[in-house]
């Protein structure tokens, strides 16, 4: 069940010169928090911006009742939000999304990210780690300045591969090349993604074409967050064309089966 609270913002630090990590203080939310949920953000009490900004969940304190999550200043909700002082209280609901990331029943994984979808595979491996899942992660960056969490996911990783697109830090190259690489040697029997648009059709393709099952979750635009709109739909993967029948990715996901959506 989603709840709606004043989380007062415990600790903030400045990734980079536009990514922020909040901690803040919401039991409710954090003893009931799956990887891959979100939460819902009410950066301002003035009429504008009007609507909740979504930003995943990237780590649950569960001993402390701290929740994390880290956002990119994009526009006007999420610079308001970065201007948040500590000991301010924050107006969140949550946790959000039915779809979750389901690791039972795999012995090694493979997480993908790319830029700032990494955020919420973080809970994600730590959660596989602590039930010695084996976790074979890749994080993809346009370039050195933009690489985040290298040392944090390095802990909750058997393996790490960081690539940008430019070779201006570690390997070269896309991401999903090093996976599709990896596949058979590492003996990966799930995938788990989060990323650009253009980054999940090719992990949805290579799943398919190596008959893995396979995750993803869609940071698609939302406007209510609570299934009232249409302002997230995807159309799935099984529906005949004349006939098109979309799901809420703010309801039903944000994480899907791979195969159950036409991205
Ligand atoms: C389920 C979900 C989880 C998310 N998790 C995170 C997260 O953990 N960290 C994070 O930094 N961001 C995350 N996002 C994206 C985040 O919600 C948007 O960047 C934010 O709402 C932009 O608000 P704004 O008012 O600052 O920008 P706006 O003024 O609304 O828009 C400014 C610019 O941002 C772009 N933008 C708006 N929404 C998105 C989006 N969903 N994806 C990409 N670009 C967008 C717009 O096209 C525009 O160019 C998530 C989105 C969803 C749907
Ligand atoms: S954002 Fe309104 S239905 Fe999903």
């Amino acid at each position: 069940m989603a709840n709606l609270l004043l989380a007062e913002l415990v600790n903030k630090v400045q990734l980079k010169s536009d990514i922020y990590k909040f901690s803040v203080k919401a039991p409710e939310i954090v003893k009931e928090a799956k990887p891959g949920n979100f939460i819902e953000i009410r950066v301002s009490e003035q009429t504008e911006p009007f609507l909740r900004r979504p930003i995943s969940i990237y780590n649950l304190d569960k001993e402390n009742g701290i929740l994390e999550f880290i956002f990119q200043v994009k526009g006007k909700g999420t610079s308001i939000l970065a201007k948040k002082q500590i000991g301010d209280k924050i107006d969140i609901i949550g946790p959000l999304g039915y779809g979750t990331f389901k690791t039972e029943g795999y012995k090694n994984i493979a997480i993908i990210g790319g830029g700032i979808g990494v955020f919420p595979l973080y809970e994600l491996s730590k959660n596989a780690k602590e039930d010695n899942i084996k976790v074979n992660t890749y994080l993809g960056f346009r370039n050195k300045e933009n690489v985040v969490l290298e040392e944090e996911f390095n802990k909750v990783s058997d393996k790490l591969i960081i690539t940008t697109d430019d070779g201006t830090y570690k390997e070269k190259g896309f991401a999903i090349n090093f996976l599709a690489e990896d596949i058979e040697k590492e003996k990966i029997d799930a995938i788990f993604a989060c990323g650009p648009l253009p980054m999940l059709k090719a992990v949805q393709k290579l799943s398919i074409e190596k008959q893995i099952p396979c995750q993803i979750s869609l940071e698609e635009k939302m406007a209510c967050g609570l299934g009232a709109c249409l302002g997230c739909a995807v159309k799935t993967a099984q529906s005949p064309k004349e006939a098109p029948e979309y799901v809420h990715v703010c309801k039903i996901g944000p994480v899907f089966n791979a195969i159950d959506v036409e991205i």
